[in-house]
């Protein structure tokens, strides 16, 4: 058994209001002890030792010592929506928006052909370089979506590449109408809810689907989340990103743990998230990237709404995969406060994956750990592009 104390932490959020101040359970000059991965014990440093003591951890000589030097502490981030697994990049096509040219769900399709045309090892080395960026910025837990495949053993082989790296893997083969089947879209769901449902759930948590203007109806929708459903998948849905629909509705409806995007929301479609457990990611990597109105956030919370944050780091709409950066956003753009978006990105992507392991840190949790290189998670937006993550523990092992 590895006992390892975690002390002179200046200012520790816990996401335990039982353990701290306020909705983020914040405690000052405090110290975490991390017993085989896990949290065993939160609170003030001065009561350390007697705690060691107490939980039969022998005396403080024999606990592993560990100074955040008056830092902050964290939880890592719970980024719960992405798509790593692709080919290529779409540089050209983020300029030319840039100089004014519309998002278009139709993009997806290029990433497909550069996705198809990519091996095994090439999507391999590219998603653990992309792992290895969202460790150094403070993820400890990432969901990541297949989607850039559409056909059933390229969707096949890249929910299979997905779990190599995480438990959270999502099939979307939902994502667009592929080539091949341009005005046959209902032949394609045929498809996806049959043969390439069959191929990926065994490797898959979770069904999605791109329910817009563009990409899937809401009957569609219906079909792919209802067929996910009964192979034993868990629903999440992408709404709302390029106009207002009824994407939201559908996946409360269908009590999906997420509805993704959000950028577009009637009043109706905030008084029914108020009222279900279906969380609202907000992904503001999206708007920064599209150029898209920043939804508010301000109102999803102060309607009762749970709110996540994600990166949706993929080649098109956001090719960020920074926490940090979409904290920034959130509070700049989308009237969340500091430590509202700090609880989106942490707990609030835990509710989003309904994990409660993750996403705080409390007796029992992971000891899934970031020490800031500031005083305060304020300094997350107030420092915007500057790398303030110091150190990042997974499982209690320091990865970064
Ligand atoms: O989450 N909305 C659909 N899928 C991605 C965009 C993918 C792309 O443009 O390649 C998203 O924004
Ligand atoms: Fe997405």
């Amino acid at each position: 058994m590895t006992t390892t104390l975690l002390s002179d932490i200046g200012l520790l959020v816990t996401n335990d209001q039982s353990l701290g101040t306020g909705p983020t359970g914040e405690l000052t000059d405090a110290a975490l002890l991390v017993t085989d991965g896990r949290v065993a014990w939160v609170g003030a440093a001065v009561d350390a030792a007697a705690a060691i003591a107490e939980l039969g951890l022998g005396p403080l000589s024999s606990v592993a010592r560990l100074s955040a030097g008056g830092a902050c502490v964290i939880p890592g981030f719970v980024d719960s929506h992405s798509h790593l697994v692709f080919g290529g990049d779409r540089a050209a096509e983020f300029e030319a928006r840039m100089a004014g040219r519309r998002y278009e769900a139709g993009g997806i399709r290029s990433t497909v052909a550069a996705t198809r045309a990519a091996t095994d090892d090439e999507l391999r080395a590219r998603l653990a370089g992309f792992l290895a960026e969202l460790r150094a910025q403070g993820t400890t837990t990432v969901e990541i979506k297949s989607g850039y495949g559409l056909s059933v053993e390229s969707e096949e082989r890249l929910v299979r590449l997905a779990a190599e790296a995480t438990d959270e893997v999502t099939f979307l083969g939902a994502h667009v109408v592929p080539a091949e089947y341009a005005g046959r879209s209902d032949e394609y769901v045929d498809l996806v809810v049959g043969p390439m449902l069959a191929a990926c759930a065994p490797n898959a948590k979770w069904v999605d689907v791109f329910c817009e203007t563009g990409a899937f109806t809401v009957e569609q929708s219906r079909r792919v989340l209802s067929a996910g459903i009964a192979a034993g998948l868990l629903p999440r849905v992408h709404a709302s990103q390029l106009g207002p629909g009824d994407g939201v509705r559908l996946a409360i409806e269908l009590g999906a743990a997420s509805v993704d995007h959000c950028t577009y929301l009637s009043d109706e479609d905030v008084a029914a998230l108020a009222g279900s457990s279906t969380v609202a990611t907000l992904l503001p990597g999206v708007e920064f990237s599209t150029r898209q109105p920043y939804p508010s956030g301000r109102r999803l919370l102060d309607a009762g709404v749970t709110v996540a944050i994600a990166c949706d780091t993929n080649p098109g709409s956001s090719f960020t995969s920074s926490m940090p950066f979409c904290i920034a956003v959130a509070v700049r753009d989308m009237g969340l406060t500091p430590a509202e978006a700090l609880w989106a990105a942490t707990a609030g992507g835990a509710a989003a994956l309904r994990r409660t392991d993750v996403g705080r840190l409390s007796v029992g949790a992971r000891a899934d750990v970031v020490q800031l290189r500031a005083p305060s998670y304020v300094h997350l937006a107030y420092r915007p592009g500057v790398p303030l993550v110091e150190r990042v523990w997974k499982d209690g092992v320091l990865v970064a």
